[in-house]
């Protein structure tokens, strides 16, 4: 079973709540996928009412910690201690195209540190959750990141920059220095879920540029918690405000650096 302390337990019965809700909308966009003004503006409705919700059930049990959120930005308490990092909807873009993976993302940070962690995907039911120094779990079984070691055995999740967003050059120079030497690329589509499939064993690795600290806040104590490395894509240790994300094993992550920095030179020219 997960240890959870008293701050994880209440995320965790905030996602799950608001996951209820979450997966009503869900089964509404089918409909609305055919209608013509089509789901966007529901899809941002149900993305700013689940974030209200949450942040009603976290401060009810929390009153004066600050928050982060994607849809509200900064919210200043009391207590500067402790702060709420949330995703309401991370893969909106799924969501949107009626794509089962989504997640509600929330973390806490203490101190300036992340020290719990859940990532919830209401529609498999699976729950990631981590405690600093406690382990990573997904719903009651402990998780550890894989073992490979051998590149050429290797999966690694992605995230592809997409029209307005920059990087589409050197994303294609780095996608092709790790298709010619690794088992394949996965892009999903929820940077959460895809740090948590990293703590999962799933995937060996992950990376992306463009991300924002409510995309991987849970979800960096997820791999570290399972025994990953996280950093940056210079093997900086501050992923969760750089904006950017590389994780794997201890054998792999440095093979990994090594391929995507020499792809980024590469692409320089
Ligand atoms: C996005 C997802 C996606 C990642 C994007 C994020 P959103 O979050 O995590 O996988 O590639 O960079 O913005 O917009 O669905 O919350
Ligand atoms: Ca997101
Ligand atoms: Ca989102």
């Amino acid at each position: 079973m997960p240890y959870l302390s008293p701050a994880l337990n209440v995320m965790v019965t905030a996602a799950r709540k608001v996951g209820r809700g979450l997966i009503r909308d869900f089964g509404e966009i089918e409909n609305l996928q055919v209608s013509m003004k089509g789901p966007a503006d529901f899809v941002s409705t149900a993305d700013k009412r689940t974030e209200t919700k949450l942040i009603e059930e976290l401060t009810k049990a929390r009153p004066g910690y600050c928050f982060l959120t994607e849809e509200t930005g900064v919210i200043d308490g009391p207590d500067k201690s402790h702060r709420f990092i949330i995703d309401p909807i991370d893969g909106t873009t799924n969501f949107l195209h009626g794509i089962p993976h989504f997640a509600i993302s929330v973390g806490l940070e203490r101190d300036g540190q992340i020290v719990s962690g859940v990532v919830y995907n209401p529609v498999t039911d699976e729950m990631y959750v981590a405690e600093k120094g406690h382990g990573a779990y997904l719903n009651d079984k402990r998780l550890r990141v894989a073992a490979r070691r051998k590149l050429n055995e290797t999966i690694l999740a992605t995230g592809i920059p997409f029209l307005g967003r920059p990087g589409h050059e050197l994303f294609a120079t780095e996608l092709a220095a790790v298709m010619g030497a690794t088992a394949g690329v996965r892009r999903f589509g929820a940077a959460s879920l895809d740090l948590a499939y990293v703590a999962a064993g799933r995937y060996d690795g992950y990376w992306e540029r463009g991300l924002n600290a409510w995309d991987v806040a849970a979800g960096i104590l997820l791999v570290r918690e399972a025994g990953g490395v996280v950093t940056d894509l210079n093997g900086g240790s501050d992923p969760l405000n750089s904006g950017q994300i590389l994780t794997a094993n201890e054998y792999l992550h440095p093979l990994y650096l090594k391929l995507l920095k020499d792809a980024g030179r590469a692409a320089k020219g």
